[in-house]
């Protein structure tokens, strides 16, 4: 098994992680991570609906958790301005590897990219103004510490925007076995920390959203 040892410069918070590339399944593969650049994504998923539900301000810090290519870790990352950070979270060496390649060439400096899962991440208590999970939900074996790892890292009042494939909606996407109606997600959620569902929403044709705050 993989062990990593890593710091999270901005807390000295230091985090050791057993539990990497072991059930990362086909997102160790560069050429399926490229999927997630194909053009159709842009109208299946747009970025405005949930660039709208996490309710960006200049300066916020905001993690991305399975950031994957970036998809949204660049646009939060204009939004957010110089002076804020997007901790762009992921698992899989490949992601990340492919990730610093994209933040380095396009000369980005407050996207900083980070080993870690859902469950465990390598950032300071109720440091974070917003959290997004964009196509994890239907991924994570630990649901539920996953969910509390997000209440220890969110601000008192942060924001925790959660988008993920509806049941059915299209073929592209997870089997529809793993896929979880919208309510059900949003009861594990609110039984697994202090959160409460101040808005749902639909970020487009194939997703449903959720912004919890943090209470
Ligand atoms: C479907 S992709 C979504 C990527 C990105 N959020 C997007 O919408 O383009 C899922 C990503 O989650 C990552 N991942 C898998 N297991 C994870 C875990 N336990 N914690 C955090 N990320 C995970 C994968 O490596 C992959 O990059």
């Amino acid at each position: 098994m993989h062990r990593a040892v890593y710091l999270d410069t901005s807390s000295d918070l230091e985090v050791v992680s057993t539990e990497h590339e072991h059930g990362l399944g086909h997102w160790t593969d560069l050429e399926r991570l490229k999927r997630l650049d194909h053009p159709e994504r842009l109208a299946l998923m747009p970025h405005a609906p949930i660039l709208a539900a996490l309710d960006l301000d200049q300066g916020m810090h905001v993690a991305d958790i399975g950031a994957g290519l970036g998809y949204f870790a660049f646009p939060i990352s204009i939004a957010v301005r110089r002076e804020g950070r997007v901790f762009a979270v992921d698992p899989s060496p490949a992601a990340r590897e492919e990730l610093k390649r994209r933040v380095q060439s396009a000369k980005v400096h407050n996207i900083i990219v980070q080993d870690g899962t859902a469950a465990r991440v390598a950032l300071a208590d109720r440091s974070l103004d917003r959290v997004l999970w964009h196509a994890l939900f239907h991924e994570l074996p630990n649901l539920d510490q996953s969910v509390a790892e997000m209440a220890r890292v969110l601000k008192h009042g942060g924001l925790f925007v959660v988008a993920d494939w509806l049941p059915g909606a299209s073929e592209w996407g997870p089997h529809q076995e793993e896929r979880w109606p919208r309510s059900k997600a949003e009861k594990l959620v609110s039984q697994s920390g202090p959160f409460r569902t101040k808005e749902v929403f639909e970020p487009g044709p194939v997703t449903w959203g959720i912004v919890f705050e943090r209470v």
